[in-house]
């Protein structure tokens, strides 16, 4: 299932997660991370296992991820012991610096899994592989260890931790854009996602009222061969799933690479002129995916 938009809610405030149900996301993260002040940890995790229960695995329609603390903190063995009662869909993991984090907590939810009597291998992981130097420059190692770390779906990186671990005093220059760094770090995060076989997520689009920058964003970075992007308010989820739909001139544009491979009996084919081989081909596949998906 292709995770296009994945709507962050803080994992300590009852009012903001009622709003969960209903929504077009195609996944929740309740947040117990960055959202959630230390003193309110524990009530967090109180909180996010009764949301949790409280949607039982057969009813739910939307995705149910947990954001949990860093493995850098003591807190990610108590975050999962405390939720895994609730059987969450997946994990988002931040601050991974490589794919033996990612191993790690696998293994923890091997045992919590059976502990619970959650279907074993049930509880996916997105990693946040791009918010530390190490994590960036770890990128390439993910593509060593496909097919063996099945719950790892996707990966999302984080311009904003990146630079606090970096001692920058900023991540984009005087006109908005990203500076050279975050450029760098957003396309390995690209590349190293593809590699391994994962969906590549991008990070949050924080000036939340600008609806018509969002749009255009996701529709850019969805040329890229960016699958999904996560969000911050709820208004933000369908703006992503539109941004994310590939346009009806894509589609009609595809749909005709198709017909014309389908008539060809060779690799190659024409189209208006214009040569078509085994990459047109594919793009036109992916297209078909992405709209299947939506
Ligand atoms: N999930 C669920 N509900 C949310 C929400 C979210 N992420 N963000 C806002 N809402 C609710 C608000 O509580 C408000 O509800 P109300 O109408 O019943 O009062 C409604 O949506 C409208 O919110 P609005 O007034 O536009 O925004 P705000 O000023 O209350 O909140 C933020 C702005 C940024 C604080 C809020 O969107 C938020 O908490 N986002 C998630 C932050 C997060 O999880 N960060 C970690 C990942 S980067
Ligand atoms: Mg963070």
């Amino acid at each position: 299932m292709i995770l296009r938009s994945m709507l962050f809610i803080p994992g300590d405030s009852d009012k903001k997660l009622a709003k969960a149900d209903g929504s077009p996301a195609d996944a929740i993260i309740v947040d117990l991370e960055d959202a959630v002040a230390a003193a309110r940890k524990e009530a967090g995790r109180q909180i996010t296992q009764e949301f949790l229960k409280a949607r039982p695995l057969a009813g739910r329609k939307t995705k149910l991820y947990v954001r949990i603390n860093p493995l850098e903190s003591d807190m990610p063995l108590r975050d999962l012991a405390a939720i895994s009662p609730g059987a969450p869909d997946g994990i988002m993991l931040p601050k991974a610096s490589g794919p033996e984090d990612v191993e790690l907590i696998s293994r923890y939810l091997d045992i919590l899994e059976m502990r619970d009597g959650v279907p074993a291998g049930h509880t996916k992981i997105v990693a946040i592989t791009g918010e530390s130097a190490e994590g960036v420059l770890s990128l390439r190692d993910y593509a060593k260890w496909k097919g063996k770390l099945p719950r790892l779906v996707g990966m999302c990186w984080g311009p904003w931790d990146l630079a606090a671990d970096i001692g920058a005093g900023g991540n984009k220059d005087p006109q908005g854009n990203y500076e050279l760094t975050y450029h760098m770090a957003m396309s390995m995060s690209l590349l190293g996602a593809k590699a391994a076989g994962l969906q590549a997520i991008d990070t949050a689009y924080t000036e939340f009222k600008d609806e018509a920058g969002l749009l255009a964003w996701c529709k850019r970075i969805r040329r890229e061969g960016w699958t999904g992007k996560v969000a911050i308010h709820p208004a933000q989820v369908p703006i992503i799933n539109a941004g994310f739909r590939p346009s009806d001139e894509e589609i009609a544009h595809a749909q005709r690479v198709l017909d014309a491979f389908a008539q060809a009996d060779t690799g190659v084919a024409s189209l208006d002129g214009v040569m078509l081989d085994l990459p047109h081909l594919k793009q036109a596949r992916n297209i078909m995916e992405l709209v299947k998906a939506s």
